[in-house]
């Protein structure tokens, strides 16, 4: 018996790994994050107990993951985008560990990927960022020291924020004095989804536009150069003239 922790991606069912779905379609017993991933992405199962644990806590869902193990039954643990990031896996880690209950986790496609292949854009243009930093934005949990969004912003490297649409007036607010007013942002609500939108814009401008949409959750914040660039260097990887393992010679 194992606990696949499985990500579903962002929303499109086509978006989840095959292993994935695999492990949908096989377990009995699957654990869903309904509050972010459409049952859409359950098609085709075969389980016997199919609960949305988007009102359980820790505890209850701990006592359902118990109880499938003492019956010897497999779980599909299946959680928005990539497990990883802000999926509250951890905390079920612990307790799996705690019970000696097995567990496998099984990756998936992250949101600001998906927001980035909405875009048609690359994160990491050479010569105009070279970091992605993946953070959150909000009240509920407080970010750790040195993690504040003025912090991060110093860096000026793309920025993808979680959990923060309601707070763009701050967000911006933090952001303009290391970015600047021309700096692009795009705010994208339910990417991959049917009803998927979103505005692209500047520092300047973005709350107006935001706030013409009504966007107030399920919206990732993108900012930075690389999605205005203009003119950017080319990569070395594709350069000519640059011999790599998988390019010794151009004969
Ligand atoms: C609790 S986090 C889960 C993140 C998820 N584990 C991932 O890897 O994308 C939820 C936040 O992720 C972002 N998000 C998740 N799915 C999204 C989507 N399809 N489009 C835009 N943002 C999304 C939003 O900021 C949302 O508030």
């Amino acid at each position: 018996m194992t606990v696949y922790f499985i990500g579903a991606g962002p929303g499109d069912p086509e978006l989840i790994t095959v292993k994935g779905q695999r492990l949908i379609h096989s377990c009995p017993v699957i654990l869903y994050a309904g509050s972010l991933v459409p049952e859409a992405v359950l098609q085709g199962h075969r389980g016997e107990q199919v609960v949305n644990t988007a009102e359980l806590h820790l505890g209850e869902i701990v006592e359902l993951l118990r109880l499938a193990h003492e019956r010897g039954q497999d779980v599909a643990r299946v959680h928005s985008g990539d497990p990883s990031l802000y999926g509250a896996i951890g905390e079920q880690i612990r307790e799996l560990r705690r019970l000696g209950i097995p567990f496998e986790i099984v990756p998936g496609v992250t949101a600001a990927a998906a927001c980035a292949a909405l875009l048609e854009s690359e994160l990491t243009l050479p010569g105009i960022a070279q970091t992605v930093i993946l953070t959150r934005y909000g009240t509920t949990s407080p970010m750790p020291e040195g993690e504040q969004l003025h912090d991060l912003a110093r860096h000026r490297a793309t920025l993808a924020i979680h959990l923060g649409v309601r707070q763009l007036p701050a967000i911006v607010g933090e952001l303009l004095p290391h970015y600047g007013a021309d700096c692009p942002v795009a705010v994208i609500h339910r990417a991959s989804w049917p009803d998927q939108d979103w505005v692209q814009g500047t520092l300047s401008d973005i709350e107006e536009k935001v706030a013409a949409k009504d966007f107030r959750r399920t919206a990732l914040i993108l900012v930075g150069r690389v999605l205005d660039p203009g003119a950017f260097a080319e990569s070395a990887l594709y350069d000519a003239a640059h011999r790599h393992l998988y390019r010794p010679s151009s004969d």
